[in-house]
């Protein structure tokens, strides 16, 4: 990795831990670019979803000649508008069918695939490539993906708190979802995301482990803005 690969902050954790908005709030402050990797493995499940005929989706069905075609599209097309935090394939707006829970879980089925995050891992380097700093959020940033960044954070919270800020975030985006319903599907993503075989979601041996439960957005971002400039 080159030298400008140094202007990384990584921020991991499990769903509805305040990630991306700790992440976009920071990148904001720094002048840094966010990239959000959930929603890169969001917009493959969104691909796949399409591909697939209904009723055939699972694991078992999934060749690698089915993740290249995808990966292909992923790799020409995909591109986040930073300042509209928007999402795009080619032309098209994906923002708001990134969130729905269906796309949620296939996107947490499908990042347990060796051959997924094979191909992906590439594509997540060269995105940040083009910018002068960048921070990262996801589930293996500090682990695998950026694992020279010079300060990683795991960012957690209980799963009610995760659930209702969850909860929150899709209701300003017209998403209709019932809070257990909620509750349950990120338990149940938690679990598949941490327990996988490759590149589990688990704070990396050198990262800082902060529990948002009681403490808000702001603080949050306060206290990894201040770690970051000790270092
Ligand atoms: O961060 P998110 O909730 O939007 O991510 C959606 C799913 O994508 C998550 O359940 C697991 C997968 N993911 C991953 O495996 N690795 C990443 N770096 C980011 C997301």
């Amino acid at each position: 990795m080159s030298k400008k690969n140094l202007n990384i902050i990584t921020i991991d954790g499990p769903a509805g831990s305040g990630k991306s908005t700790v992440a976009r709030h920071i990148a904001d402050k720094l002048g840094w670019a966010h990239l959000n990797t959930g929603a890169i493995y969001r917009a493959f499940a969104l691909l796949l979803d399409r591909f697939f005929t209904e009723g055939s989706q699972n694991l078992e069905d999934l060749t690698e000649e089915i993740i290249l075609k995808i990966i292909v599209n992923i790799n020409s097309f995909y591109s986040q508008d930073d300042i509209k935090h928007k999402i795009f394939l080619k032309s098209e707006d994906i923002t708001a069918q990134l969130h729905s829970p269906k796309i949620s879980q296939l996107a947490s089925v499908y990042a347990q695939n060796e051959l997924v995050r094979k191909y992906l891992l590439p594509i997540q380097r060269k995105l940040v490539e083009k910018y002068e700093g960048v921070v990262v959020d996801g589930r293996d940033m500090g682990t695998v993906v950026f694992p020279v960044a010079p300060l990683k954070i795991y960012l957690t919270a209980n799963s009610e708190t995760r659930a209702r800020r969850r909860l929150a975030e899709l209701q300003m985006q017209n998403v209709n979802v019932n809070f257990d319903t909620l509750l349950k599907d990120l338990e149940e993503r938690d679990l598949r995301d941490s327990t996988r075989k490759i590149a589990p979601s688990k704070p990396a041996d050198d990262a800082i482990i902060i529990d948002s439960s009681s403490n808000s957005i702001d603080d949050v971002v306060t206290q990894i803005l201040h770690r970051f400039n000790q270092i």
